[in-house]
Order: C-alpha cells, then structure tokens, then sequence
C-alpha cells in the first residue's frame, strides 16, 4: 500500500540520494526471485531508514522482520564504526540469500543474522539498542515493543512498519480483523506511552516512530 501519488514518489526517488549497487541489486534480486516483494521497503523508506540511522550513528541496531535483507542495509548504512546491527528472521529459507548481500556490505562484520522466532529469540538478547526496526508479523506489534522497551537506551528510537495496514486501522473497531486491530491497538500504546515522543508519517504503508525520552 502506498498513500503517496506514484508520480510524486517517484520525483522524490529521482531527487534523493539513489540507491546504492547493493540495495539495487538485493531490490532486483528480490522483485526477479522471491516470493511477496512487495514487503521490501524500497527507495524511499530505505532512505527514511537510513538517514535516521545515519543522524543517530546507533552503536546497537536490532531489526525484527529481516526478509532479504533490504531494510537491514539502509539501518546498517549508518551504524558507528565499531557498532554492531542485530536482525531476526525466521524464514530459513532467506538466509542464504541474507548472508551473500551482507558479504557485500563494507562493515559485513558488524552484520548479525539471527534464523528463528523473534519472539523466542529477543529475550535472550542482552545488548542496548539505540535503534529499533519492527517489521515482521504484525499481530505482535505490541510484544515486541514492550520486549525492547527495556533494552531501549535513552534517546533510543523504535520504527514500526505498516502502522496504516493500507488504510483499515479507520475501519470502526469492531469490523477489523486481526492484524488492524493489533495495529491500531499498537499505534494507540505507543501514542499514550508517556515514556516516549511519537509521530506517524503516512509514507509507504505508514511508518512509526518513536524516540524514549
Ligand atoms: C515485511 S517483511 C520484512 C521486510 C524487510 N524489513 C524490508 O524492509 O526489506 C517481514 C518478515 O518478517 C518475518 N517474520 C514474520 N514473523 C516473524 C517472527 N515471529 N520472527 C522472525 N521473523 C518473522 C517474515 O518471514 C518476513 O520475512
């Protein structure tokens, strides 16, 4: 889903800094090879995602929904020198793909796959994240919030993808399914957490952000 006019999205992709070889070609890769490619973030959240990064110069990145590694590039294109990004996936099959765009990658060493479920697997981590990229299924939204929260440092920020679910989160309460009520239900904890400050931006399928104060 996208709210933003083609035409204008892609004068914004034609007048922002372009994609990298590596993003460009995990992006053709994907579109050619996988299946829903449509769950890559693409030109213009990637460079959302990156440019945070890059202000924030996070030594910690955990992203949670890795899919073929697109996101993870744009968040690890502005790490610090000596940072280390976290991201967790539980499709088996992506690794191998995962893994050869990270060898790619200038700071490869500093890039950790985790294979399994997100859910069993951040409770076991004991790192500070500065920064924080909720991508995967969505029903969890909510968990996986309140499992990093503690593990935020101040300042920290936590990005969550899909937060409009192309639209519905307007439906009335009581007709949406599942996904939108987990959704609308994360948008409105986030929104009331008074531990945070927060906004909405309605690029791509709708993207939260959050920064601990
Ligand atoms: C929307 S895609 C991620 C897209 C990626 N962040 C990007 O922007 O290019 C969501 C991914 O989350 C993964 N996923 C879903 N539930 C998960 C879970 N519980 N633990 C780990 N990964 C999960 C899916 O397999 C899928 O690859």
């Amino acid at each position: 889903m996208n709210f933003i006019p083609a035409q204008i999205e892609n004068y914004c992709n034609l007048f922002s800094s372009p994609e990298t070889d590596l993003l460009k070609s995990i992006n053709e890769q994907t579109n050619l090879n996988v299946h829903s490619p449509h769950m890559l973030s693409g030109p213009l959240q990637g460079n959302l995602l990156q440019f945070i990064s890059l202000i924030k110069q996070p030594a910690n990145i955990l992203e949670i929904g890795t899919y073929t590694g697109y996101s993870a590039i744009c968040l690890a294109n502005g790490l610090s020198p000596k940072g280390k990004l976290i991201t967790i996936e539980q499709n088996k099959e992506l690794e191998n793909r995962i893994l050869e765009s990270f060898a790619a990658h200038p700071q490869k060493e500093q890039l950790n796959l985790m294979v399994g479920n997100a859910l069993e697997i951040i409770p076991t981590l004991t790192t500070k994240f500065d920064l924080v990229f909720i991508d995967a299924d969505k029903r969890n939204y909510s968990t996986y919030y309140n499992l990093v929260f503690p593990m935020l440092t101040k300042g920290g920020i936590i990005i969550a993808d899909n937060v409009l679910w192309k639209g519905k989160v307007l439906e009335a309460e009581e007709n949406m399914d599942k996904q939108t009520l987990a959704l609308h239900q994360f948008n409105r904890m986030v929104f009331e957490d008074e531990r945070v400050f927060n906004f909405i931006l309605p690029v791509r399928d709708g993207i939260s952000i959050a920064v601990k104060k």
